[in-house]
């Protein structure tokens, strides 16, 4: 087995599937998705979000896995590798900047959920109707203190465990306590559907109206699947960087893409259910999880102790999909900078907490800077569209471009097929049509409608 000598990778096939899910699976899932879901038109999102995994998403996890295999760098260390001349070292670059817009808003809302584990123990959804709890969300978001508070906390553990390299152990705790999030989410998923009026929550979770198909739903959808699949920025190349020679990268990715899928699905089925039966509106925005899921627990035997359980391993989910966010910047700085990684982390944390302030204090209907608007945007809303919606399709396209049409084929053949042993030339060739000829033309025409140069 071919391994580089100094850089570490895990250990087996399994442990790279998990350590790639760890990734992908947070609150783009549990968060996320149902609240976009809910606030673009249910089963026609997910319709445009399915067909973008498929067409867009997969062919450029397919490539991000191999660019970083195949140089075992950090993503800017990676382009430099592949090509040192030419603009391409770019996408490393924008993917840093992506990186932290994602953080400044993400930590937000893992500090919300850190503070709905301490309310939940306090007991503070006790007997609480529909309406006391769109009452907690609204303060615990407008703070203004305690969530900065608890977004630094959040922050404050994602650094922790990145500075004292226990990354692995972390691993370990999550391949454990993911089944354990997936039970906690299912058995929700039932008590849901069995809530008087479920079938209108299923029926706007799968049923498709094409009618409310618009510009902005394709848009939203789009950047929804890098977000969920962490695409488009270099978490998964240097995902791949670490990845065993014997990996059949290919087949991790379409596991990942599925189970991520899956996931959100069973988190929409728990969310959307309750929401149509409490007479809640799909579209609410960023408070859907926060108000339905304790309701759902409320009416579940243990329900108390479970909406604790939930949450804790929510927070865990974020923290785990933060670590690899945070990882590409400081594998940046310590790798092409050459400053250790605690000042690496120390530099990003800062950062961070700075800027990320800005976005809680932005939050909700009533925060202190709500007011304040960036491009007609709240700061949590700028950084987020900003990250979703431009810098993550727009690093997707360069490297749909980049190794569709600038790389050796015969190499990326070899990559893929781990030097001739695995057997998987028909799905290579599949896999290289859509990133040459499907990806970036679907991704052009939507960037290109967004700026209204076609229709
Ligand atoms: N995918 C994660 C989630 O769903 C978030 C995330 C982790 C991410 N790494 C990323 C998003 C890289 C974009 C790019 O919560």
């Amino acid at each position: 087995m071919k391994k580089s000598l100094e850089r570490e990778s895990f250990s087996t096939g399994i442990a790279v599937f998990f350590a790639t899910l760890s990734s992908t699976v947070g609150l783009g899932n549990i968060w996320k998705f149902p609240y976009l879901t809910g606030k673009y038109g249910g089963g026609a999102f997910l319709l445009i979000y399915l067909i973008s995994i498929i067409f867009v998403a997969m062919p450029i996890m397919i490539s991000e896995l191999y660019i970083g295999r195949r140089t075992r760098k950090n993503p800017i260390g990676a382009f430099a590798k592949l090509r040192s001349k030419g603009p391409w070292k770019i996408i490393g670059y924008m993917g840093i900047l992506s990186a932290f817009f994602i953080l400044f808003f993400y930590s937000a809302v893992a500090g919300w959920i850190y503070s709905y584990i301490f309310k939940a123990i306090r007991g503070v959804f006790n007997g609480t109707s529909q309406k006391d709890m769109q009452n907690i969300f609204d303060r615990t978001v407008t703070g203004p203190i305690p969530p900065i508070i608890w977004q630094i906390v959040a922050i404050a553990v994602v650094s922790l465990i990145l500075v004292f390299g226990v990354k692995k152990g972390i691993e370990r705790i999550t391949k454990l306590l993911m089944p354990v999030l997936l039970i906690l989410i299912i058995i929700c998923d039932i008590r849901s559907l069995f809530l008087p009026g479920a079938m209108d929550g299923i029926k706007f979770l799968f049923k498709v109206d094409f009618s409310s198909i618009t510009k902005e739903v394709v848009l939203m959808a789009l950047g929804l699947s890098f977000f969920k699949l962490s695409l488009g920025m270099g978490t998964i190349i240097t995902y791949g960087s670490y990845f065993t020679a014997d990996n059949n990268m290919i087949a991790t990715s379409g596991k990942v893409v599925i189970s991520d899928t899956l996931v959100s699905l069973l988190a929409g089925i728990a969310i959307f259910p309750a929401v149509f039966s409490f007479g809640m509106q799909p579209e609410q925005g960023p408070g859907l999880l926060f108000m339905t899921i304790p309701l759902v627990f409320s009416k579940i035997p243990f329900g108390g102790l479970l909406v604790i359980v939930f949450f804790i391993l929510t927070a865990i989910a974020a923290t785990t999909a933060m670590m690899s966010i945070f990882e590409v910047v400081v594998a940046f700085i310590t790798e092409e900078r050459k400053l250790s990684r605690k000042v690496a982390v120390l530099i990003s944390a800062v950062t961070v907490i700075i800027f990320g302030v800005l976005a809680t204090l932005s939050a909700g209907t009533s925060g202190f800077l709500s007011s304040i608007k960036v491009f007609g945007l709240t700061f949590f809303d700028f950084f987020d569209s900003v990250s979703s919606n431009i810098l993550l399709p727009l690093g997707g396209l360069l490297i749909a471009i980049f190794v569709g049409y600038f790389l050796n084929k015969q190499d990326i053949r070899r990559e893929l097929s781990n030097d001739g042993t695995l057997k998987n030339t028909a799905i290579i060739n599949a896999y290289l049509f859509l990133l040459r000829f499907v990806t970036p033309v679907l991704l052009l025409i939507v960037f290109l409608s967004m700026i209204g140069i076609i229709g």
